[in-house]
């Protein structure tokens, strides 16, 4: 199976990206942080596009936050941060071929709240996915026979900060998510040794990890692909919100 990602290029403007903590950060080496992760997208495999940059979006590089893909769908989002909400539109001609739902007031989701895993669409009540922003995503799901879960978010800002897909099993932090409905769903959940190891990329032919989480590279073994992300981390940013994954042959079956 073939991977399609898309990623777009760290703004000019990421230095004034929605934070936590308003931590200095290096524009420069972010760029050169991000160019690694692309490198490593590839050497893994994948096909990478590379949407315009939006310079005037200072999050725009967390790509996977406006738009979700499912099988047949991609869903256009509405973020939760009010300043995210123009990032979406210049991405439609990139995911031509899938069928396009815009979502509308008053939901709200970010992609970085939405965890894929084989059939379960596992969604995040978060500070910046509602309930609405669920019920929207969870009625596409549903028309593609996959079956949407809601998990509270006790802690950090999306689902995937604190667990992510490791093959068919999850990976994560679950002291900041209720663990009750992945076990409901007969998952395999592995407790990641440190935080930022609760965010992996797992492509098949290897698995991204943050340089900021040795330990569960270790765990992973040679199958751990290490990158230094400290500027992404800077903007609450991980592996996963850099780029949207999907794989070549659904969209080329839906053309
Ligand atoms: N800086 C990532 C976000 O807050 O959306």
């Amino acid at each position: 199976m073939s991977i399609t990602a898309l990623v777009r290029a760290i703004p000019r403007s990421y230095h004034r990206c929605l934070r936590e903590d308003e931590v200095e950060i290096d524009v420069d080496r972010a760029r050169r942080q991000h160019r690694e992760y692309v490198k490593a997208l590839e050497a893994l495999g994948a096909r990478v596009l590379e949407l315009p940059a939006l310079d005037d979006d200072p999050d725009s590089v967390f790509v996977e936050d406006v738009v979700v893909v499912l099988d047949r769908h991609a869903v256009l989002t509405r973020p939760g941060a009010p300043s995210r909400r123009g990032e979406g539109e210049s991405l439609v001609p990139f995911i031509e071929g899938f069928e396009l739902v815009r979502m509308k007031a008053p939901a709200t989701l970010d992609g970085g709240d939405v965890l894929r895993v084989g059939r379960f669409v596992f969604v995040g009540l978060s500070k910046r996915t509602n309930r609405e922003g669920f019920e929207l995503l969870a009625e596409v799901a549903r028309a593609e026979d996959l079956e949407p879960v809601a998990v509270e978010v006790r802690g950090g800002l999306h689902l995937k900060s604190a667990c992510t897909a490791l093959g068919s099993s999850v990976i994560g932090r679950f002291e900041r998510i209720d663990r009750a409905p992945f076990v409901a769903c007969d998952l395999e959940l592995v407790d990641a040794p440190e935080p930022m190891g609760a965010n992996v990329l797992d492509l098949g032919a290897g698995v991204l990890v943050s340089a900021a989480a040795p330990k569960t590279a270790a765990l992973l073994g040679e199958r751990a692909r290490i990158i230094e992300l400290g500027e992404i981390h800077k903007g609450d940013g991980a592996l996963t919100c850099m780029s949207v994954r999907f794989a070549d042959e659904v969209r080329a079956g839906r053309r």
